[in-house]
């Protein structure tokens, strides 16, 4: 039995593509749908109210579709709306990047204390310590906002070398490094391009998590279990939805992505929804 029913994937702009690219790496054969919603991003300094009230425009935007299930790629979405998104939903499986970030964190770490990065109204919400409380109540968790990565790495300073980003990351992580973490979770959709400068200010005694990637194994094990798989003969297509001006989605695309985007981009009016 096979389901070529799409999934929806949604992020506050761009850098949920981040979450595309493990997708496709990792279930090449799912059809996607990916929803940006550029015209309001960025979430991350937000009230929970308006994310909540944001998300529930994209999911009804997604769900005009008929999808098998849906992955909220955003760190920020996930650990403020989660809940309600999927008991408003709850026909439709949902998958955020904070269960499968955080069971992978309490298996790798030795030391029990876990770093997470993430936005402010993430680590606002507390929501991975929250997470990680419930799988090991011993697991310490030292969170910490890093809002000024989103627009540097939208600005192109993510290399290792770029003084910008590596002061910037320094004054960051230097906090997290003196609490003795041994895991670290990037928790927000724009860190995995950081991946490179944040290991190097680490050291090889910090093991990286990154959320985006565990949403897309995690993905994979509920469409197994359910029985949703996609048809694993086939190479599925992925079609894109931004909120604003699409005249620099391909630029931005490949940044996040680390491919070039093959492929067209539409333009969809998010307030309707
Ligand atoms: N996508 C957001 C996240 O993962 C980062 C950008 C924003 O603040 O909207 O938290």
């Amino acid at each position: 039995m096979t389901d070529t029913r799409p999934v929806g994937v949604f992020d506050s702009g761009l850098g949920g593509l981040t979450a595309i690219r493990s997708l496709l790496r990792i279930l090449p054969e799912e059809n996607l749908i990916y929803f940006g919603d550029t015209a309001r991003v960025p979430y991350g300094n937000r009230a929970p109210e308006t994310i909540l009230q944001y998300a529930r425009q994209d999911v009804r935007f997604l769900r005009s579709f008929h999808l098998k299930a849906m992955v909220v790629a955003c760190g920020t979405i996930s650990t403020t709306s989660l809940d309600t998104l999927q008991a408003e939903n709850p026909d439709l499986p949902f998958v955020g990047v904070v269960s499968p970030a955080c069971r992978r964190a309490a298996e790798v770490t030795k030391q029990k204390r876990v770093g997470v990065i993430a936005t402010r109204a993430s680590v606002r919400s507390g929501a991975y310590e929250a997470a990680l409380r419930r799988l090991d109540p011993e697991i310490a968790v030292i969170g910490k906002p890093c809002p000024l990565f989103v627009p540097l790495v939208e600005n192109g300073r993510f290399r290792p070398g770029d003084i910008v980003i590596e002061t910037v990351a320094r004054e960051y992580l230097t906090p997290l490094l003196r609490q003795n973490i041994d895991t670290l979770i990037l928790g927000c959709t724009h860190y995995p391009l950081l991946q490179e400068v944040i290991a190097d200010i680490c050291g090889a005694s910090v093991t990286l998590v990154s959320a985006g990637e565990e949403a897309a194994y995690e993905l994979k094990r509920l469409l197994k279990a359910r029985n949703l798989r996609g048809d694993l003969s086939h190479t599925g297509e992925a079609q894109f939805f931004v909120s604003d001006q699409t005249e620099d989605f391909e630029n931005m695309a490949s940044l996040f992505l680390r491919e070039d985007l093959r492929h067209t981009v539409r333009r969809i009016d998010i307030e309707q929804y």
